[in-house]
C-alpha cells in the first residue's frame, strides 16, 4: 500500500512537565516530585504519531532559533517527519507548554512563541505542496486566521482538512462548512455549537463531526444513526497527547482509504496505547502495536 502523504500545519513545542501528588491552588506552593522536558505541541505530536503509524508526514510550522528549537527539529528527524517546511524564527523563543501532572490528570499552560509565526501567508506560500497531499491536519495553537486560511485553501484545492479544534476557541461557520473532519472533545463541542444541542449538531454534520468523549469513546452521526465507537480500556500513566494520537491515527486511516468506523476504531486503539507511556509522545504506538491491539 502507498503511504498516505499528510501535511500537519501547527505548533511544535517543548513540554516542561512537573509531576506532583497535588495540584497547587491559587497562591499556594507545593513540593513536586520530578521535572522533565519532552517534545510536544499539538501539531508536532500529531505529525510524530502519524509518522509512527506509517504516513509520509510533512510538518508546516515554526520553531525558535534556540536550544529547544534544535531539540524539536532533532525529534522530528528521529521520528521520520519531514521538516522542509519548518522554519526557525530568530526573534521568538520556541513554543513551550508548562504541564502539571497531578491527581491522575494534567493541567497545561501553553506559550505559543514561534508558533505564532505560522501565519496565513506562511501557509499560502506552501499552496503547491499542499495540493499534492492526501490530507492536511491543523489544530488551534496557531493563529485563528491561519486556521481560516487553511480551511479556505484546502477547500479550494479539494484536499481534505482535519481540524482538531483544540485548545477551545470559537470558529467561524464557514470553517465548519469547509473542513472535512472536525474532532472536538465535549468541552470544545459545547463552545462550537453553543446555540444547539450536540445531538442536533451531530445530525447536521454526518461523518464530519466526531466528538471525543475520553474513556467513553467517540460519537458521530453516520447519516442514519448516532454512533458511539467505544474506546479500549487501559490503565493510564499519562493522558497528555492522547487526543493528538487519536487525530493522527484517524487522519492516517482515512487518508489510507479505511471507512469511517474502521478508522475510528483504529484511532481509539492508538489513543489508548498512547496513554501507557510518559509524555505526549512517549506512549505513541507504532503501526504494528496498533494492529496487534486491534486483533486482540
Ligand atoms: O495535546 C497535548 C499537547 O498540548 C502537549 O504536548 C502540549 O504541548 C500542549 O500543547
Amino acid at each position: 500500500m502507498r503511504k498516505p502523504k499528510i501535511a500537519v500545519i501547527g505548533s511544535s513545542s517543548m513540554d516542561l512537565v512537573v509531576t506532583s501528588k497535588r495540584r497547587p491552588g491559587a497562591g499556594e506552593t507545593v513540593l513536586g516530585e520530578s521535572f522533565k522536558t519532552v517534545s510536544g505541541g499539538k501539531g508536532a505530536n500529531q505529525a510524530v504519531a502519524a509518522a509512527r503509524l506509517g504516513a509520509e508526514v510533512y510538518m508546516i510550522g515554526c520553531v525558535g532559533e534556540d536550544a529547544y528549537g534544535t531539540e524539536i527539529l532533532n525529534n522530528f528527524a528521529s521520528n521520520g517527519v519531514h521538516t522542509d517546511y519548518v522554519e526557525p524564527v530568530t526573534q521568538e523563543k520556541s513554543g513551550t507548554a508548562h504541564i502539571i501532572l497531578a491527581e491522575g490528570d494534567n493541567s497545561i499552560v501553553v506559550v505559543k512563541g514561534a508558533n505564532d509565526h505560522v501565519t496565513p501567508e506562511y501557509v499560502k506560500e506552501k499552496r503547491d505542496f499542499i495540493a499534492t497531499c492526501d490530507l492536511v491536519m491543523i489544530q488551534q495553537e496557531v493563529p485563528e486566521e491561519t486556521v481560516i486560511e487553511a480551511a479556505q485553501l484546502c477547500h479550494a484545492l479539494g484536499v481534505p482538512l482535519l481540524l482538531n479544534p483544540a485548545p477551545a476557541r470559537e470558529i467561524p461557520d464557514v470553517v465548519v462548512e469547509q473542513v472535512s473532519y472536525l474532532t472536538p472533545n465535549e468541552h470544545e463541542a459545547a463552545l462550537l455549537f453553543k446555540k444547539e444541542e450536540l445531538a442536533s449538531a451531530l445530525r447536521k454534520h454526518p461523518n464530519k463531526l466526531f466528538i471525543t468523549e475520553g474513556a467513553a469513546g467517540v460519537r458521530y452521526f453516520d447519516g442514519e444513526e448516532e454512533m458511539l465507537v467505544p474506546s479500549f480500556p487501559v490503565k493510564p500513566i499519562d493522558t497528555t497527547g492522547a487526543g493528538d494520537t487519536f487525530n493522527a491515527a484517524f487522519g492516517t486511516a482515512i487518508a489510507e482509504g479505511m471507512d469511517v468506523k474502521e478508522s475510528l476504531r483504529f484511532a481509539n486503539r492508538a489513543a489508548s496505547l498512547s496513554v501507557t507511556g510518559f509524555g505526549a509522545q512517549g506512549g505513541m504506538p507504532s503501526r504494528e502495536e496498533v494492529e496487534r491491539g486491534l486483533g486482540e
